[in-house]
């Protein structure tokens, strides 16, 4: 279902020593698998069915269907965990077509707002605000000033109809959208952002871009169902948790993730921002940073290959083929000849292959191979990085489910603004 190969020509962690650290690590999975008092007002992701069962499947279609009806522009309003894995799968696969997905809530520049308000211009659309904590300033303003631009296109009852939030039971969000008639979705008050794909967060605006949520939702509990019916000698997920403390404890501070398909471009972002908030607290942490190849190979490849030895790599491996192209001769003298007749996904996985061989000489190298590039892939990617991600930061020996750090610089803005 999901390969995790190590390529480091230095043996840096010998299979031996894998093996034992595996073993040594067992009891944090068992707890992992049984799910932990400490954590339960954090762990409502644990298990699929409790925010992405049929009801609530049921219930995001119908409000998707709904939208899909009556907009061609959807704008999902949040921050972080409250955008990343939504917009890591559409931006991946979404086709052409169908509803706009338009992202506001992450950013305070009035240039990349009132950018995003032009794109709304003479359009028909839906607006979903995603706050869990509905004090953050960058969604709190744009649903302020989204609601003033549909004040000026719509009566109240239409805007109303338009609004929907994503919010917590018995939070202000809620109190707001009864008073004024919107549209109110759970957050689910025991699952951070970061760890939310599997729930109205993720799959409301992925349904309304026309992804297939159930195929997604499929591949989530398929993941699930394999990392907690394994055991640790042969569970992939504490493989490669185990594996990334291994190498962090022999001095590497970074760990690259990287791939050759700009699809998971957004991915990346919801990778790094699930260790990096995760991981990085009480002074300890693998700074996560990402990379799209071949692009990066001209960049900071020079670095990884002659650099100081800051980091190990994972590689995405996707296994089959994205799409096909065929490259041909004109007859001109470019001296490319060697390659004509093949196909440009050949040509990319020769780039990878090169890639590894010549970084694991530098550095020890983590393949994990996926099937395919589909929703069904992404809920396992999701599921699978998001277990992966608690049992590290066990090992690690820190909360992976708080995120203390983040408050410092909102007080300080707070303080700037007035609050
Ligand atoms: O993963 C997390 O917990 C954070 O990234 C939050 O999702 C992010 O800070 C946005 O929070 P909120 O939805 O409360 O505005």
């Amino acid at each position: 279902m999901l390969n995790i190969n190590i390529r480091d020509s230095a043996a840096r962690v010998t299979e031996e020593a894998l093996l034992q650290a595996i073993r040594d690590a067992a009891p944090v999975l068992k707890r992992a698998q049984a799910g932990e008092e400490k954590y339960a007002d954090s762990q409502g992701w644990l298990r699929l069915e409790q925010w992405a069962g049929e009801d609530w499947l049921r219930q995001i279609e119908s409000i998707a269907e709904r939208v899909k009806k009556t907009c061609d522009a959807f704008v999902l309003i949040g921050v972080g965990g409250s955008n990343n894995a939504a917009r890591s799968v559409i931006e991946a696969l979404k086709e052409d077509g169908g509803v706009e997905i338009i992202y506001a809530g992450n950013t305070l520049s009035p240039h990349a707002l009132n950018k995003m308000l032009r794109s709304l211009e003479g359009r028909d659309y839906a607006i979903d605000c995603i706050a869990k904590n509905f004090e953050t300033l960058e969604p709190g303003s744009s649903f302020r000033i989204l609601r003033e631009a549909m004040a000026k296109k719509y009566s109240p009852e239409e805007a109303a109809k338009r609004t929907i939030c994503t919010g917590t039971y018995g939070s202000s969000l809620e109190k707001l959208c009864q008073q004024e008639g919107y549209t109110f979705v759970p957050f689910p008050t025991d699952v951070g952002g970061r760890y939310s794909a599997f729930s109205f967060v993720g799959l409301l605006p992925m349904a309304v871009a026309g992804i297939d949520i159930r195929s997604l939702v499929r591949g989530g509990r398929d993941m699930e169902a394999l990392l907690h019916a394994t055991d640790a000698a042969s569970n992939p997920a504490l493989r490669y948790a185990v594996l990334r403390n291994l190498y962090h404890r022999q001095g590497y501070a970074l760990e690259m993730l990287a791939s050759f398909e700009p699809q998971l471009r957004w991915f990346n972002k919801w990778w790094v921002q699930l260790f990096a908030e995760s991981e990085g607290k009480d002074g300890k942490g693998i700074f996560p940073v990402a990379a799209e190849y071949s692009e990066e190979l001209h960049a900071v490849g020079q670095y990884l290959q002659d650099g100081a030895p800051l980091m190990f790599e994972t590689f995405l491996d996707i296994q089959e083929p994205t799409d096909h192209l065929v490259i041909h001769s004109d007859g001109k003298q470019d001296h490319f000849d060697y390659l004509n007749g093949k196909d440009f996904w050949e040509i990319n996985r020769a780039a990878f292959d090169a890639t590894v061989t010549a970084h694991s000489a530098k550095m020890p190298c983590v393949i994990l191979e996926i099937g395919a590039l589909d929703a069904y892939h992404f809920g396992q990617l999701f599921y699978f990085f998001q277990f992966a991600c608690y049992l590290s930061g066990e090992l690690l020996g820190i909360n992976p489910f708080d995120q203390p750090g983040v408050e410092a610089y909102k007080g300080w803005m707070f303080k700037a603004l007035g609050k």
